[in-house]
């Protein structure tokens, strides 16, 4: 495995510890948009690639239903924890869950009636080649959804989190920030045209989360993928960004964040 992938790991491993508090609740929200921007059937064959804690991957298995199946991958297999636990709560047995890299899945092409990445795709060092993979992945008539963050990300509280970082890590300033490398409709488009993908629908969606206290942008931090960021620093150098971003939070008055989103879906030929 290379080294992005072992950091994506290690990454989402440890922001495991809060990825399903309440102060981020738009995981669920965008994983539910995302499915319910598919047509599944009862008893379809569901790829959740980057599956995180389930945010699709649980809302696609209750759409499938029992004679369905829904297998869900991710290298971070704390989140695969919290998937498998909410699945046996929900009583959603053919949710399986694999703790693998997506691009060493040993799948024939066309295995799935549905592929869905939720703000996964930037993560894979090859953005081309893996979508390209996760198409090939796809049946006849079958979707690929891919959901992405647009631009914009957690605004006006991104920039004080980075400012913040600079004044004492310059190094580690957006050092670690795949989720900006896709952010414009028109790129997802080319990514998945690219790819081979046909029938390409792009949907972006503007939006806002709302933060109750300036604190919940900090849980927000140990709970995604700035947690890379986060775990990169000195408790005094973390002690430091911290109070200082949540009382820029504080100063501005900011109740509510960014969140942007992008919804990409293609559709596979009945005789491809
Ligand atoms: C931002 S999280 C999104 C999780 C979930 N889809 C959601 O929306 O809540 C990205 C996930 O991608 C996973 N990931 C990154 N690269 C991966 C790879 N090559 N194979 C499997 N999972 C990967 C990370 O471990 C992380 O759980």
């Amino acid at each position: 495995m290379d080294d992005a992938k072992r950091r994506a790991e290690q990454t989402f491993n440890a922001a495991a510890e809060f990825f399903d508090d309440p102060a981020l609740g738009f995981w669920d929200r965008f994983g539910r948009a995302t499915v319910e921007r598919l047509e599944l059937r009862s008893g379809a064959v569901v790829l959740d690639a980057c599956a995180g804690s389930g945010a699709s991957a649980l809302p696609a298995a209750e759409r499938v239903g029992p004679t369905g199946k829904v297998v869900a991958v991710d290298l971070a297999d704390n989140l695969l924890a919290l998937a498998r636990a909410k699945a046996e709560r929900q009583g959603l047995d053919h949710l399986e869950t694999r703790h693998r890299d997506v691009e060493a899945l040993e799948y024939p092409p066309g295995a799935f009636d549905a592929v869905i990445i939720v703000f996964g795709v930037f993560f894979l060092p090859d953005m081309a080649a893996g979508t390209a993979r996760l198409w090939a992945l796809v049946g006849p008539a079958g979707q690929l959804a891919v959901t992405t963050w647009g631009p914009r990300l957690f605004e006006p509280a991104n920039s004080e989190f980075w400012d913040a970082v600079d004044q004492v890590r310059p190094d580690l300033t957006r050092a670690y920030n795949p989720w900006d490398s896709l952010t414009d409709p028109d790129a997802v488009r080319a990514l998945l045209v690219g790819a081979g993908a046909e029938r390409v629908e792009v949907e972006p969606v503007a939006g806002t989360h709302a933060l109750r206290t300036p604190e919940d942008f900090w849980t927000i931090v140990r709970g995604c993928g700035y947690r890379a960021t986060h775990d990169a620093l000195s408790d005094a150098e973390r002690d430091a960004v911290r109070s200082r971003t949540l009382a820029a939070i504080a100063d501005r008055d900011v109740t509510k964040i960014e969140t942007n989103v992008i919804y990409a879906r293609a559709i596979k030929p009945d005789n491809p």
